[in-house]
């Protein structure tokens, strides 16, 4: 199975991920990190691991089906099976997920529904809530939206400062998301409606 990791910014999901390919841990070719960021220090990892990057500048497209045109060729190309989303920050158009059907999973680093969008953690923290967590999901057409795969979730302490919280959160996705990862490979999940089931457990 070949992989594709997309990023935008700091890449600790995405080293996460190498790590686990590269112990055995999850049986997959990572073929490709994708980056939309030119300045993100994700690329810079993804040059010291030695994983191929492909960076796509949004400045050279006029719209968002020329760019997309672009990123779709690449996993033709590298005969891409799953897409990670590892903290990308653009929204992929209906025909994209359409493309790549049930073949697209994110990371978000809240109990979703609550808290969508870019700024959960603090969102979350700021809310005053008691528990948080991560959720790892199939991507649909809506932002932070479809099917979801697993939840973990971690207690605010009333002593808890954002960075702690921030520091939990991370550490707990990059323990989850490998886990999806073989649970993906392994073909032990089964979507029905808005259900992801994991099955042989
Ligand atoms: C993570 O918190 C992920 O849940 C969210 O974006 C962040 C990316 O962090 N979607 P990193 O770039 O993997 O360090």
């Amino acid at each position: 199975m070949n992989i594709a990791v997309f990023a935008s910014g700091r890449g600790s999901n995405f080293e996460a991920i190498v790590k686990a390919v590269r112990s055995g841990k999850v049986k997959a070719n990572l073929a490709l990190m994708l980056c939309d960021n030119p300045s993100a220090s994700v690329i810079l990892k993804a040059k010291r691991l030695k994983v191929k990057t492909v960076l796509i500048d949004p400045r050279l497209h006029l719209t968002k089906k020329s760019l997309e045109d672009r990123i779709i060729r690449h996993l033709k190309d590298n005969k891409i099976d799953l897409i990670l989303l590892a903290g990308f920050m653009r929204i992929l158009s209906p025909r994209f997920v359409l493309t790549y059907k049930n073949k697209i999973i994110n990371i978000h680093p809240s109990l979703l529904p609550a808290f969508k969008g870019a700024d959960a953690i603090k969102d979350a923290f700021d809310y005053g809530v008691k528990v948080t967590g991560v959720t790892v999901h199939f991507v649909d057409e809506k932002m932070d939206h479809g099917p979801i795969i697993l939840q973990r979730e971690i207690k605010i302490e009333e002593t808890e400062s954002l960075s702690s919280l921030e520091g939990k959160i991370h550490k707990l996705e990059h323990k989850v998301y490998p886990e999806v990862l073989r649970l993906f490979i392994n073909k032990q999940l089964k979507i029905k409606g808005r259900k992801t089931l994991v099955i042989n457990r």
